[in-house]
């Protein structure tokens, strides 16, 4: 079989496994009652709601009565994003900040709590620049660090007074399977959201005894603007809404490690089990991109 036919098999397995197991799934994704953290009314800020996965996740939070702070950089667009929040009856304020800019953070934040305590925080904003580290900008590769690990460090660090303060809180980390299974091409992606996996799982130890849950959201690739920016063969793009229904139910079970779809459940089993192997996939998904 040639490279390509492979690909177009590997493409329609996937679409096979992924059809199949969300129609399994059909049940959870239309859940209408939350049993957990979002059974009562949450206060929740979440980054990079401006558009893509933050945009779907924060409209389905604010549609089963949860108050949203919306953060991201384009204040325009997250004013559409509240406004369209509050013509259906629901609360929202948003607050353009650029997390790569710590400065401006604790400000912020402290304008927010001066409204009253934020229940969860979900860690959204990311970005992705897909090229071969040798052709990567100083100024991107920062970007990709500054944004994706210490924009979420920076955010955790001005709320963890007010959380360990109420002795509750729960923190979201979005992340991919590229933080477990490095790929080509993302390397310094990769490099990011593995930090900040490793990163919660020490946090985790240090805020359990607070009553302060710390989770990991994989998200699949998605159909949102940087996932369409991004080329992996074989490799199928989910709808937003598919995904924010999942991270919906991570923040309201908040476990240790949510993965968005069933077939990303199994490849980070795979991951674990033959790392060697899925190292070889991610390689094999990205080697029209290596010239
Ligand atoms: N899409 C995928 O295929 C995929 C796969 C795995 C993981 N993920 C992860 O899922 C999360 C969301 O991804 P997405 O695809 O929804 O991204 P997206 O559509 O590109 O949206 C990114 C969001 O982050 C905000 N943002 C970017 N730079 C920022 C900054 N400096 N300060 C504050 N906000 C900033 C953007 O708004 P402004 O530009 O207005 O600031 C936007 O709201 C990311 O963490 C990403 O790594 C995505």
């Amino acid at each position: 079989m040639d490279p390509r036919q492979a690909a177009c098999v590997k493409i329609a397995v996937w679409e096979k496994a992924e059809s199949v197991l969300e129609k399994r799934c059909k049940g959870e994704v239309g859940m209408l009652f939350d049993m957990g953290l979002l059974a009562k009314q949450q206060r929740i800020l979440i980054t990079g709601a401006s558009r893509g996965i933050g945009r779907a996740s924060a409209l389905a939070l604010a549609s089963r009565g949860h108050s949203l702070i919306l953060i991201a950089r384009a204040q325009p667009a997250l004013e559409q994003v509240a406004a369209q929040i509050r013509a259906t009856g629901g609360e929202a304020r948003a607050c353009s900040l650029d997390l790569t800019n710590p400065a401006s953070i604790g400000a912020t934040i402290a304008e927010i709590l001066a409204d009253g305590p934020i229940d969860v925080l979900v860690n959204n904003a990311g970005t992705c620049y897909q090229c071969e580290f040798r052709n990567q900008s100083e100024a991107r590769l920062r970007e990709e660090i500054e944004l994706n690990y210490f924009g979420a460090l920076h955010l955790i660090r001005a709320l963890l007074p007010s959380f360990i303060e109420r002795r509750a809180g729960a923190i979201v980390n979005v992340s991919s399977l590229l933080g477990t299974a490095a790929a080509p091409t993302t390397a310094n992606f990769s490099g990011s959201k593995a930090a900040l996996e490793a990163f919660s799982r020490g946090l985790r130890g240090e805020l359990a005894r607070f009553g302060i849950r710390v989770t990991v959201f994989v998200a699949p690739h998605t159909q949102t603007e940087s996932g369409l920016r991004t080329d992996f063969r074989g490799v199928k793009s989910l709808p937003v809404e598919y995904v924010a229904a999942a991270l919906v139910r991570a923040i309201d079970r908040t476990p240790a490690c949510y993965a968005a779809s069933p077939v990303y459940r199994v490849l980070l089993r795979l991951a674990a089990w033959f790392p060697h192997w899925m190292e070889r996939q991610m390689a094999s998904s990205v080697q029209h991109l290596l010239r």
